[in-house]
């Protein structure tokens, strides 16, 4: 066959669904990009095999139309994506083609083969330079910034210039956009090259220009109680959030992208359903920041798949997202990645693998699953950069195990490599306990607000509780003992009013680390306290108030009137209740107890003596009647 090296084009020898095997006779790289010429489109494709002068490309496109001999062209550049300003508050595909652009552009049925520029190319950029003629700089340094919302976007020397560079010009402050050539340098060889405020990057390989990673410490709030108070994320850190279908993995994600303490949300959305995809596009943009009272969206990036693409591109939606992470974690920012749902991912993995026959490993999932996951995760962490600063990327993703079981191999890869497990649960989801995270599933390796011996404690008293809820169902609540009920029942407070929290009430749906510590420690003392409860049903009132009062507290604004007063009643009530207060009132209970002991002892002999008077006189009147 002869095929024209020059322009490095291949022939189609093979097509099965969204793979393609291209003939070949020149040198080709491993994820190299390239276009099946399909007429007038051309269909994106990535070299994901090299097999002799066979190369297996999976192509991010239905191929519906291609036929073998079809020619195929190579880029000789790895799948990328572009950086610089205007990537916030976009919705891209797994390709960085910018949806909303391309829905002006296209209408609703998006066209094959249509790609866009991801960067808005016409609009102006304030740039400031911070380097001068003849300064030095290296990859990752910063030549200048721009206002990019609320941010100041770093304008980067791009991170694949090696060694030193010097700045031969450099442009005044000014408007510029991100083709237009800002500076120039010169490397050691004496080439001269030229920067813009825009470069891209491949998407699988790390971006690694910062000085060193460190170990993350300081917790990442999420205002979500259950999370920051017993299963803590710490920044720069990872989690995983398997749940089974339905149980509220995306919701969860939703609240977090909006509540957590971070600069930037990446939201990469692999999630196969359309209907979700137009819910986020539409719904997204009105959602208003409750930290900066902006729109939410223009510290957000999302990332997700349209239904006309094929699975394959989910793989490219995930790669995207951390690529763009990495991008602003270079800036010196916090930058959230949720991602939902790494399962259809693995999918798309596994279909991948089965088509090019790959040996397969546990449930037919490529052997190389575990690796690839570690390999997404580990693009998390905490780093300090050349400026000395540091940034951030923490990364959570949804898993969706089949059924609910954990012991799935991708629910199993992740949690080898993730520092916290939220476990979502059906039982609680449909008993409505939202967030639906299983405490006595769920672990976190990281240090939060509360410290970690409480947090075991707590735990411990809700896996407690749990026991004596399992044995009430078989022998009913008479069967328990009074104890184990009060125990019980501090489960379910703590539960109810601490671990569940309403999405939907202003106050309720974010809680603050403040507020989470001060309401933890009176929680520390109900549930150690020794309660001084009577019987069941004094027990079950105690609780009903008690658990009332929570209610007004937590629906109260922090340090309102109502939040003062529904305070002190829950401290009342547990003053009222508990064994130190009964100590101190002891002598005025002692003494009331010796009375009615003493009334006891007094009526009982007196009974007694009745009774001996009663016998006393039977026995009289019997002798007087023996008498003659
Ligand atoms: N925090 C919450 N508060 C109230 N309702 C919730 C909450 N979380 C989930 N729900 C309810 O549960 C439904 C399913 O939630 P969600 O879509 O997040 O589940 P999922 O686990 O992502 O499902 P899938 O596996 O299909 O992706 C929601 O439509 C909503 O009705
Ligand atoms: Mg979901």
């Amino acid at each position: 066959m002869k095929i024209d090296t020059a322009i490095r084009k291949g022939k189609i020898v093979s097509i099965d669904k969204n793979m393609i095997a291209v003939e070949f006779n020149f040198r080709l790289k491993q994820n190299e990009t390239a276009y099946a010429l399909l007429g007038e489109k051309r269909l994106k494709s990535e070299v994901i095999r090299i097999r002799g002068n066979i190369a297996d490309l999976q192509v991010y496109e239905a191929t519906d139309g291609l036929k073998t001999g079809d020619f195929v062209e190579f880029t000789g550049k790895l799948l990328s994506v572009d950086l610089g300003p205007g990537l916030l508050g976009q919705v891209f595909d797994g390709l960085q083609n910018p949806l909303q652009k391309l829905a002006e552009e296209c209408g609703f049925f998006l066209k094959r083969g249509k790609y866009l520029n991801a960067l808005p190319e016409d609009k102006k950029w304030g740039f400031l330079p911070s380097v001068k003629p003849g300064d030095f700089v290296q990859s990752g340094d910063v030549i200048g910034m721009v206002k990019e919302g609320i941010f100041t976007h770093k304008i980067q020397v791009p991170f694949n210039l090696s060694g030193s560079h010097k700045i031969l010009s450099i442009v005044k402050p000014g408007e510029y956009n991100v083709k237009e050539e800002i500076a120039i340098t010169e490397n050691k060889r004496g080439m001269e090259i030229p920067l813009y405020m825009s470069f891209s990057w491949p998407i699988k390989i790390p971006i690694t220009a910062y000085e060193e990673k460190l170990d993350p410490v300081e917790p990442m709030i999420t205002r979500i109680r259950i999370i920051d108070s017993l299963f803590p994320v710490a920044k720069g850190g990872t989690y995983c959030i398997p749940g089974p279908f339905g149980s509220g993995k995306t919701i969860l994600q939703q609240i977090t992208s909006r509540n957590a303490k971070v600069d930037i949300v990446i939201i990469a959305a692999c999630g196969e359903r359309a209907g979700e995809v137009v819910e986020i596009i539409r719904k997204f943009p009105k959602i208003i920041d409750p930290f900066t009272d902006r729109p939410l969206m223009e510290r957000t990036v999302i990332i997700c798949n349209t239904s006309s693409m094929p699975i394959a591109a989910r793989e490219a939606s995930v790669y995207t997202a951390i690529t763009i992470a990495e991008y602003y974690r270079q800036m010196g920012l916090d930058v959230l990645l949720l991602a939902d749902s790494t399962s259809r991912w693995a999918q798309a993995l596994r279909e991948r693998s089965g088509r090019l026959e790959e040996i397969p490993g546990e449930e037919a999932y490529p052997a190389y699953l575990g690796s690839t996951i570690a390999g997404f995760y580990e693009r998390a962490g905490l780093v300090r950069l050349k400026d000395n600063t540091t940034g951030s990327i923490t990364i959570g993703g949804t898993v969706s195990p089949a059924g609910g079981n954990f012991e799935e191999p991708v629910t199993q890869a992740t949690l080898k490599v993730t520092g916290a497990f939220h476990g979502l649960s059906k039982d609680r989801s449909d008993a409505r306990r939202y967030p639906s995270i299983d405490p006595l599933e769920s672990w976190s390796t990281y240090e939060g607000i509360i410290d970690i011996q409480r947090r075991k404690e707590v735990i411990k008293l809700l896996s407690k509780a749990n026991e004596v809820s399992q044995m009430m169902k078989v022998v009913g609540e008479e069967g328990v003992s009074l104890n184990d009920y009060i125990l019980y029942l501090k489960g379910e407070l703590f539960d109810y009013v601490y671990l569940q929290q309403n999405a939907f009430d202003p106050v309720d749906s974010a809680t603050s680390a403040d507020r989470q510590k001060k309401v933890f420690s009176i929680f520390e003392k109900i549930l150690d306290a020794s309660l001084i409860l009577e019987d069941k049903i004094k027990t079950k009132n105690f609780f009903n108030r008690l658990r009332q009062a929570f209610i007004d507290y937590n629906y109260s604004a922090w340090d309102s009137e109502k939040f003062t007063t529904s305070e002190k009643l829950i401290k009342d009530l547990i003053l009222q209740h508990s064994k130190e207060n009964y100590i101190s009132k002891s002598n005025v209970l002692r003494q009331a107890f010796v009375e009615s002991d003493m009334d006891s002892q007094f009526r009982r002999s007196k009974e007694l003596l009745a009774g001996k008077k009663g016998k006393l006189t039977m026995q009289k009147e019997e002798s007087a009647k023996n008498k003659p």
